[in-house]
Formats: C-alpha cells, structure tokens, sequence
C-alpha cells in the first residue's frame, strides 16, 4: 500500500464531504518530522476557493475523526498534521511483509521499450558508455519488476560512416599488402588511423562514403569484412556486459543495420503517404518549422543523402517505425547524452508527422550530463584516448580488493575477492546512479569506495551487519506480533513503508538519485534504531528482528533494482 495516497484518499473523501467541492488534500511526507509524519497541504487552497477561514476549515476536517487510523492536528495557518497510529503501522508492516514485491502496487502492465547502452560497434566502449548503459539497466529492472513487459533494446551502430572509413582503410592495407585483422584492438587502432585520414584526405574521404553506400547495398565482399567486424565487436561488449552485472544479452542487440531493409519504405512513405519529403542538394530531407538552425534558416532531417546513403536519422525513424508496428510499445525511453538532444528531438517529431508515433504513445528522451574527471576535466587517457570501460570496471574491482583486505584481513582469498568485485561494481554504478541524471558528475574514486555517506559500500555494509545480527540470533523462523513504541522504531518503520512511494517518484522522471536517497534514509534509521533500542534479548525481540529484517529486504531489493549486489558479510 501507497500511505501517502492512502492518506489523501481518506481526507479527499472528508473534505469533499465538508465542502461538498471536489477538493484534492494534498498529503506530503511531513519535512519536520517532529510534528508528524505527514501533512496535508490542499486546505488553504480549498478555503480561497469557498471564500472560507482555512483554520475553520481545517478544524471541521480534524475534528471529523471517526475511527481514523491516523491523528490529526492543525498546524499553521491550516495545515494538518497526519501521525499514522501505531497499531496501523504495525498491520501495514505485517502486510508489506507478506508481500514479495514489498507493498507496491502494480500498474496496468504496459509494453516498454528501452533503448540503452547501444555503443558504435567500431570501437571497444569506454567511459563514455558508463551513464546509458548504467541508468538504462537500472530503469529496466524496476519496470520490470513492478510488472512491465520490457523490451530492452540494445539499438548498436553498427551501419554508418565509420564503418565506410573502417572499409576503406582495410582496403588500402590490402593494397599495399600488409595483413588484416579483425581483432578487436587492431580494428580499434585501424579505426583511429581511418577516422584521421576521413578528416585530412579528401580522396579517403570520399573512398569512404562510396564504402558506407556500398555496404549499405549488400556488396558481398564488404558484407563478409564487416560481419566479423561486428561479431567481434559484440563478443567485446558481452563480456563488458556480463562483468558489469549488465542484463544485456546478445539478443536484446538489435542494430541499426535491422532496420536496412526497411529505409527505402520508410523514405517511400514519408514521401508519398505524407508529403513530407523535399530534395535539397540531391539530399531526401524533412523540413519542420519547429527546426531552425543559427541563421533562422530551417534545419533540415536528413533522410537520405545524395550518394544514396542513409544517416542516423534513418535508422531512427525506422526504429521508432518498427518499435510502435511491430512492438506495439506503449512506452520508448531513450537513455541517450545530452548532446543528442536535438537529433532525438528531430527524429520524435518526423515520426510523429509519419504516424511512426501515435498520439497514445509516449517516446521520451530520458538525457544526461558527461562523466567528468575530478578536475573537472573530460575523462581521457593521458594520449587523449578514451578510457576504456573495461579497464574502470576492473580497477574498481581491484580497489575494492584493497578495501576489503584492510577491513577484513581474516576472510579467505577467494571470499575477499567475491566480497570485491560486488563492492568495486556495486561502487561505480551507485556513484553514477545516486546522482540527477541530468547533470555532469565528477567520478571520484575515493568518494565512491567510502563506507561512509550515500555509497554503496555503506548500504551493503548496512545490509551485512543486519544479516552477521541473524546469524548471531540463531532463529530459524520469525513468527509474532509486530509492536512499535520507541520512535526510533516508528521512524524506521515508517520509511520501510514508504519503499512503494520511493519507487513510483524514482519512476516519474526516471531519476534513480531518488531510490538512491531512500535507501540511504532507511540505512541511517536503522542504524539509529539498532544504537537506540536493544534487539537480542530485548522484550520484543521478535518485533525488532522483524523491522531488521524487513530493512534487509528491502535494501537488497532496492540495491538490485539498481543493478547492485550484496554480500552476506564483509
Ligand atoms: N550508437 C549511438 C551512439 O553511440 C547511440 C544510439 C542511441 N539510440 C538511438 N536510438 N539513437 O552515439
């Protein structure tokens, strides 16, 4: 259950009653917990709009008790203090414990497609791909787990330009006979190389668009070439994939060269079915009045060049085509940087204007900010080369070996480097996560590693000392009756309730800082609690084990939804 719109279910319906107005209560957490734990804030608007004294008001509300489970008291100039009664605290504990999915409700199940992660496949990923791959993981797992059907979609490039330049140099290896690889290492140093020659050479430059087009057309030669470019490519990724505890598998890839034989319908349709098309330099393009560049000049949608290739643009359009006929998505979420903004922009209206996008359908573009070093400087190597992700995931692993070893020296070898690898993964992620997604972050490895603060080596650590508590109690089942007195206890228990709430705000705007928070609240009343009210051997040992326990699930399951593990003791 919801508290919060429990609350504002019951005091809507009382102050409908009084006012005989569809009025909404307004109930929000209360900020100063002191007073009480709740508070409804829709009376003074009420009272404006009655032309009433809102404290005269708010009195025939409070005084309105009849069996409540809840107190009320005026607060202000005619707010209303909410304190949930204990008794009812306790059946909803018993009721959320009940729950496998920890008091939410689910939702009408909607198809969802995310698209994240989703690397060019030329090179191996980097730092660069950390946030999508990261923030899309983690929107995925709580979608799916409050009852969605998620389609994750691993939307690689794996089709444009640098694929015609990654050809064109191969080509001119073999022509001056020197060996080809298609190692994944090689293709990356043969793609830097390419990519440079693209920029000085104008002769290459156009070698490698004629390569882009004829790969595009099915040339058999650049077709076998590229399919071991990608394969390579996509055995990179898993592996990047599976030890960052990524749920990505090889068949939620569905890469741009899919959507390939589709291009010229969609073309086609844009240019007969609604008219859309205009040819600009020999371009097929889309021109929005919502689309200006810096002159005032229209911005065009490139669709299709004039040497027959298709951009990106392309492929999204074909993609949001393919997501809404074939998927039948109700949702599609984006988790794409910030700075292709405008490109996304363009391609949800274009396919708006197609009928790519329904009226009924919501495709959004959940944006972020860089990964940046801490002297706020880009995250390069020292050569200016992209740091690989690979090479972060592990050294966070190797840190954290560190960390534990120092913490825990008697742990065995291989225990130390289980416990290391969940805190060193669990560390980046949460770093990444507990932040506004829509921000630059600065990555700090010292920050991110602490036992201290809103990390995930303190929830986890949190998450152990409640689960060494068990081990200690040697009890095997937790059966009785919940009974809360001390207000370290209330206060705890009521932020186990609001796990559901904490859920659907990380949901409204897809930031997952807010899960992030939550559970860095609850481990903070916890450990309150635990100073505060003896357990074992305490008088109701039973009630207290089960608001530990209760914690625990819920720290674990909100670590998971987060794409984090946890440990039973480091
Ligand atoms: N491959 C693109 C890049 O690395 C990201 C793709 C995002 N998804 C999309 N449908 N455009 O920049």
């Amino acid at each position: 259950m919801n508290i919060q719109q429990f609350l504002e279910r019951e005091l809507t319906k009382d102050l409908v009653k009084i006012s005989g107005k569809n009025f909404p209560a307004i109930v929000k957490p209360a900020q100063r917990t002191e007073f009480g734990h709740y508070q409804a804030n829709g009376i003074m608007g009420a009272a404006k709009a009655l032309k009433q004294n809102p404290r005269e008001l708010a009195k025939k509300l409070v005084s309105n008790t009849q069996a409540r489970p809840f107190e009320t008291e005026i607060a202000g100039p005619g707010f209303i203090n909410i304190t949930l009664k204990t008794d009812f605290i306790a059946d909803a504990l018993s009721a959320l414990r009940s729950d496998p999915l920890l008091g939410i409700t689910k939702p009408k199940s909607l198809k969802i497609v995310v698209d994240y992660s989703s690397p060019n496949l030329a090179k191996e990923m980097h730092i660069g791909h950390l946030r999508t791959t990261t923030i899309g993981d983690s929107i995925v797992r709580i979608l799916e787990y409050i009852g969605h059907d998620l389609v994750r979609a691993n939307h690689v490039g794996d089709w444009g330009a640098q694929f015609g330049s990654l050809l064109a140099y191969m080509d001119q290896l073999t022509e001056t006979g020197q060996s080809l690889s298609t190692e994944l290492k090689d293709l990356e140093r043969f793609y830097q190389a390419a990519s440079a020659l693209f920029k000085k050479n104008q002769d290459f430059a156009e070698k490698a668009r004629n390569y882009v087009v004829k790969l595009q057309s099915g040339d058999p030669n650049c077709i076998e070439l590229w399919k071991q470019f990608i394969s390579e490519s996509i055995r990179h990724s898993q592996v990047v994939y599976k030890t960052f505890d990524i749920t990505l598998a090889n068949s939620d890839i569905r890469a741009e060269s899919a959507y390939n034989d589709d291009l010229p319908t969609v073309v086609q349709e844009l240019a007969s079915e609604h008219s859309l098309l205009v040819e600009s330099d020999g371009a097929k393009c889309v021109f929005l009045d919502e689309f200006k560049g810096k002159d005032q000049k229209p911005l065009p949608a490139i669709i299709q060049k004039s040497d027959g290739g298709y951009p990106y643009m392309a492929t999204d359009l074909a993609a949001a085509r393919y997501r809404t006929r074939v998927l039948k998505a109700n949702k599609v979420l984006y988790v794409v940087g910030v700075e292709q903004q405008l490109h996304l922009k363009q391609v949800f209206a274009v396919a708006k204007k197609a009928g790519y996008i329904q009226k009924d359908q919501e495709y959004k573009h959940l944006s972020f900010g860089m990964v940046l070093k801490e002297d706020g400087s880009r995250f390069k190597t020292r050569d200016g080369a992209d740091v690989k992700l690979i090479d972060v995931v592990n050294e966070a692993i190797e840190r954290a070996l560190a960390l534990v070893s120092k913490k825990n020296p008697s742990l065995s070898i291989s225990e130390k480097q289980k416990i290391a690898r969940v805190v060193g993964i669990g560390s980046i992620k949460y770093a990444e996560l507990s932040k506004n997604r829509t921000t630059d972050y600065i990555f700090d490895w010292d920050r991110m590693l602490s036992f201290e603060g809103n990390t995930a080596p303190y929830l986890q650590y949190s998450y152990t000392r409640i689960r060494s508590l068990f081990r200690r109690a040697e009890i095997n089942s937790l059966e009785g009756k919940i009974e809360i007195t001390e207000e370290a206890e209330i206060r705890l228990s009521l932020k186990i309730l609001q796990f559901p709430e904490a859920i659907e705000s990380t949901l409204e705007d897809y930031q997952a800082n807010v899960l992030c928070g939550y559970l860095y609240e609850l481990s903070g009343l916890f450990n309150t609690f635990y100073e505060r009210c003896p357990i074992l051997g305490s008088y109701n040992q039973t009630s207290r084990l089960i608001l530990c326990d209760l914690t625990s699930r819920i720290i674990k399951q909100g670590l998971e939804l987060l794409g984090i593990k946890t440990v039973e003791q480091m």
